[in-house]
C-alpha cells in the first residue's frame, strides 16, 4: 500500500470514528470539508515513511499520530483561509469553508478539527502510555508556542518579524512534529529526525513563496498573488524569485542530506525529491523566466 492510501485510508477511519453521531450535521459537513478535499497529505505521509524507517511496530498508533498531524493542518487552512486572515476564497481547488459553510462554522469546524486530532491520538494510544505522552507534546511543540503554528500567524500581527523564523514556525514546525511523531510511535528517540522535519518545511513555505508569484490560482487551487497583497514576510520578496529558488534547493538538499542512515533511507530521498520537483517543477520556473527575463536577470539576495 502506498503511503498516499495509507494515509487516505486511516483519515477516513479516524474521522468516521472520531464525529460520532448526532453531531449538528452542517458542522460535520464543514468539517468533511476542510479535510476530504483533495489535500497532498504530505505530513501523514512523512510521518509514516519515518516510522517505517523506525520498524513500524506500532502501525496503528503510528496512523493516529499521522491522522493528527493532518487534523491540526487542516485546521490551520480552514482559519487561515477566514477574513479574518488570508480572506481566500478557494483552497484545493474548491470554495474555501467559510464560502461553502458561513463564517461561524469555519471557525467551530477548525477548532473542531484540533480536538479531534487529540482525541484520535489519545484514543489509539491509551495501551501505550508514554509513547503517547511523548506524542501529545510533540504535537503542542508543532502547533502552540512558542514557536509552533499559532506562533508563526501570529508573527503577522507583529510590526516587523523575522522572515526565517516566521516560516520554521508558521510551517516547519508541523513538519518537525511529523518526523518525530514518526519515530516516537515506534518508540524511538525522535532527535536525529527533526533536521528532515526543519529542512523539508522551511522548504515548503519557501516554495509555497514561489508559487504564490509564478503559479496561477488554477494551478495553485487557491489564489495566487496573495504574499504581496497582504504584504506577508516572503521568501520571493525577500530573496527576489531567483535567489529563493537557490533558496528552496538548498533546503532540498540539506533535507535529503539530513535523513539518518538507515535501511529506508533511499525511500526517504525519493520523498524529498518528489516532493522538491512537486512543488517548485523546473518547467515551471523556466516557463515563467522566459515570459519574464527582467525577473531572471535581477539580482538575488542571500537568505539571513
Ligand atoms: C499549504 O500546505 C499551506 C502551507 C503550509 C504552505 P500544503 O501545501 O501542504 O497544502 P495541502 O494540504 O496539500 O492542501
Ligand atoms: C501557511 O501560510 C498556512 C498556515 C500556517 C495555516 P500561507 O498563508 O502562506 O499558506 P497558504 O498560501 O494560504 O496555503
Ligand atoms: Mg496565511
Ligand atoms: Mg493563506
Amino acid at each position: 500500500m502506498s503511503l498516499m492510501t495509507r494515509a487516505e485510508h486511516a483519515l477516513s477511519a479516524h474521522f468516521e470514528q472520531a464525529a460520532g453521531t448526532g453531531a449538528p450535521s452542517r458542522l460535520v459537513a464543514a468539517m468533511r470539508h476542510a479535510v476530504f478535499s483533495g489535500g497532498a497529505r504530505i505530513r501523514p505521509q512523512l510521518c509514516m515513511a519515518v516510522a517505517t524507517a523506525c520498524g513500524d511496530n506500532a502501525p496503528q498508533l503510528t496512523n493516529a499520530a499521522a491522522v493528527s498531524l493532518e487534523l491540526m493542518h487542516c485546521a490551520s487552512l480552514v482559519h487561515d483561509d477566514m477574513p479574518a486572515f488570508d480572506n481566500a476564497d478557494t483552497r484545493r481547488g474548491l470554495p474555501t469553508v467559510h464560502k461553502a459553510f458561513g463564517e461561524p462554522l469555519a471557525l467551530l469546524a477548525g477548532d473542531g478539527l484540533i480536538v479531534m486530532a487529540y482525541r484520535v491520538l489519545l484514543q489509539a494510544g491509551v495501551q501505550q502510555p508514554e509513547r503517547l505522552v511523548a506524542l501529545m507534546d510533540n504535537l503542542t511543540t508543532g502547533v502552540g508556542l512558542p514557536h509552533g503554528i499559532v506562533a508563526g500567524q501570529a508573527w503577522e500581527c507583529e510590526t516587523s518579524a523575522d522572515l526565517g523564523q516566521y516560516q520554521r514556525a508558521k510551517t516547519g514546525a508541523l513538519f518537525v512534529s511529523a518526523t518525530c511523531a514518526g519515530a516516537l510511535s515506534c518508540g524511538v528517540a525522535p532527535e536525529p529526525w527533526a533536521f528532515l522535519g526543519q529542512y523539508l518545511g522551511e522548504a515548503y513555505q519557501v516554495a509555497d513563496d514561489i508559487r504564490d508569484v509564478i503559479a496561477d490560482a488554477a494551478t495553485l487551487g487557491k489564489p495566487a498573488g496573495q504574499d504581496t497583497l497582504h504584504a506577508r514576510p516572503s521568501s520571493a520578496q525577500a530573496l527576489g524569485l531567483t535567489g529563493a529558488i537557490a533558496h528552496f534547493d538548498h533546503l532540498i538538499d540539506q533535507a535529503a542530506a539530513s535523513i539518518p542512515a538507515c535501511f529506508h533511507r533511499d525511500m526517504l530521498c525519493q520523498l524529498v525529491q518528489h516532493e522538491a520537483e512537486r512543488l517548485v517543477p523546473k518547467a515551471m520556473c523556466e516557463g515563467y523566466f522566459k515570459a519574464h527575463p527582467k525577473v531572471a536577470a535581477a539580482p538575488m539576495n542571500a537568505p539571513h
